[in-house]
């Protein structure tokens, strides 16, 4: 069965403001983006990687990945993620008619470890149709209006924290991506909008998305040697 996953990858990373996209910021001296790539491919189950880079960074994109040894397909991306990750999606159905399970995965969750990777291929390949990591919620959460001003507070343990790689069936992400329209802050919610199941699976501190200066400095950390 062949697994291809999509990297939307394509972003500015304005938040970080490094001032160059967010996938080609170093941390230990590499990329964000090879470090995700090197750890799907290391995760075993993962046959394709189709890369959704900016636009003008496509052959540098294509050259920093191959100047570290992985092999991954790299495609121009577009003005959100959505439409990334949509043009990722249909150059994989493209070149690799026979993709069963597509997983999503953000770039910027570069350290994601590949147990967890393995994971969410053998839930969808166990039959679940759209899996996602997730975590519980540490902190208390309140729901806000306009003002400012607190509505109510949600009961935290039916709350989870969601992270990437999410996995689909290809014929599941295919009907979400053609039906739901492009409203939805991850691809499993247009997933929930076809009104088909999604399965939650334990996600992995280490799966955090690196957004802020400070999400940097905690990934420098995490790679430094007897990190938890
Ligand atoms: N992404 C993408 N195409 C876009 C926008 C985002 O492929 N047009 C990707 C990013 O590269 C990232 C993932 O989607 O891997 C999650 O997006 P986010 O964390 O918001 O990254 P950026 O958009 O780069 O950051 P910012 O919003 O701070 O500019
Ligand atoms: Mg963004």
């Amino acid at each position: 069965m062949s697994t291809v996953v999509l990297v939307p990858a394509a972003g500015r990373g304005e938040r970080l403001g490094h001032g160059v996209p967010k996938a080609l910021v170093p941390v230990r001296g590499v990329a964000l983006l090879v470090h995700a790539v090197r750890g799907l491919l290391s995760a075993g189950r993962v046959r394709h990687v189709v890369v959704a880079a900016p636009p003008a960074e496509v052959s540098a994109t294509s050259a920093l990945l191959t100047a570290h040894g992985l092999v991954a397909e790299v495609v121009p991306g577009g003005a959100d993620r959505t439409a990334s990750v949509r043009l990722a999606f249909e150059h994989a159905l493209r070149v690799h008619p026979d993709v069963r399970t597509v997983l999503v995965h953000d770039a910027a969750r570069a350290f994601t470890p590949p147990s967890v990777v393995n994971a969410v291929v053998a839930a969808v390949e166990s039959g679940s149709p759209a899996v996602i990591p997730v975590l519980p919620v540490a902190d208390t959460v309140k729901r806000v209006d306009a003002h400012d001003v607190v509505q109510d507070t949600p009961d935290r343990a039916a709350l989870r924290v969601v992270q990437t790689p999410q996995g689909f069936d290809v014929a599941t992400l295919r009907r979400a991506y053609a039906e739901a329209g492009d409203s939805a802050t991850d691809d499993a919610g247009l997933v929930e909008k076809i009104g088909v199941p999604v399965l939650t699976i334990p996600g992995h501190p280490r799966a955090m998305k690196v957004t802020t200066p400070f999400d940097l400095a905690i990934a420098e950390a995490v790679l430094a040697e007897g990190a938890p």
